[in-house]
């Protein structure tokens, strides 16, 4: 339970509560730090008996909800979600997040967009006051592959930095996500606008989805080194 600090869907001092509840649909997150979340509810769910549905964000997420028994959905049947829960690479002081690190950065904004309440986990090296002074590998953009070039020459020439085509680490050649598509990681050079370079990049054809995440989580909550929140 807490109070909104920042959000763009609710007002400042709004009442919250973040229990899962009897019939909440929950977005689940993907990546390392959400695992302990889905851990948790799972718990919480087999406890109280709670009658919950999740949504995934990706092939990852989706085992995730099976592996944990949880009753597994999609925004065919549950298009608007209580609650979505995600952990970030980056979180600035507005909540602006850099989200992408794992590559799932598309289906986990559309999950994001369609919450009534986005929450962020992540450890306390993810907070930032300015966005690339602790996540050093850039601005995922997931991109359709034909596109890959002609879209990272654009971005280079309008806001300087590099871009990087992102190749599987077991796999030969390039990542390709859950949609089919690939991945340019941005390394910007220095702070901009977020919100005009994302609107700008999006605006690209070929551009799927940015990992900017702007105005989009309500709250962040921090693991801290000693075990706090
Ligand atoms: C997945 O593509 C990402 O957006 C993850 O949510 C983000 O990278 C956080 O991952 P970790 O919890 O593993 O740091």
């Amino acid at each position: 339970e807490g109070t909104v600090k920042h959000c763009k869907r609710l007002n400042t001092g709004t009442r919250l509560c973040l229990n899962p509840q009897n019939n909440y649909v929950v977005g689940v997150g993907s990546g390392s730090t959400i695992v302990y979340a889905v851990d948790r509810l799972a718990e919480r769910v087999q406890q109280e008996n709670l009658k919950i549905v999740c949504v995934p964000t990706s092939f990852q997420a989706r085992q995730l909800i099976l592996k944990h028994g949880l009753p597994l959905s999609d925004l065919d049947r549950h298009p608007e979600l209580d609650v979505a829960i995600d952990g970030a690479d980056e979180v600035d002081s507005s909540l602006t997040l850099i989200k992408g690190g794992g590559g799932c950065l598309t289906q986990e904004k559309i999950v994001a967009d369609c919450a009534r309440h986005f929450i962020v986990i992540a450890d306390y090296r993810k907070d930032s006051k300015c966005l690339g002074q602790q996540w050093k590998k850039g601005i995922p953009v997931e991109v359709i592959p034909m596109a890959y070039v002609p879209i990272g020459r654009d971005i280079t020439r309008r806001f300087g930095g590099e871009v990087v085509l992102r190749m599987g680490v077991s796999k030969a050649g390039p990542v390709v996500t859950d949609n089919s598509n690939f991945i340019l990681d941005w390394k910007f050079e220095k702070v901009h606008n977020w919100k005009e370079v994302n609107m700008a990049i999006k605006m690209i054809p070929g551009v799927v989805e940015t990992g900017l995440f702007i105005d989009m989580a309500e709250r962040v909550y921090f693991g801290m080194q000693d075990g706090t929140v």
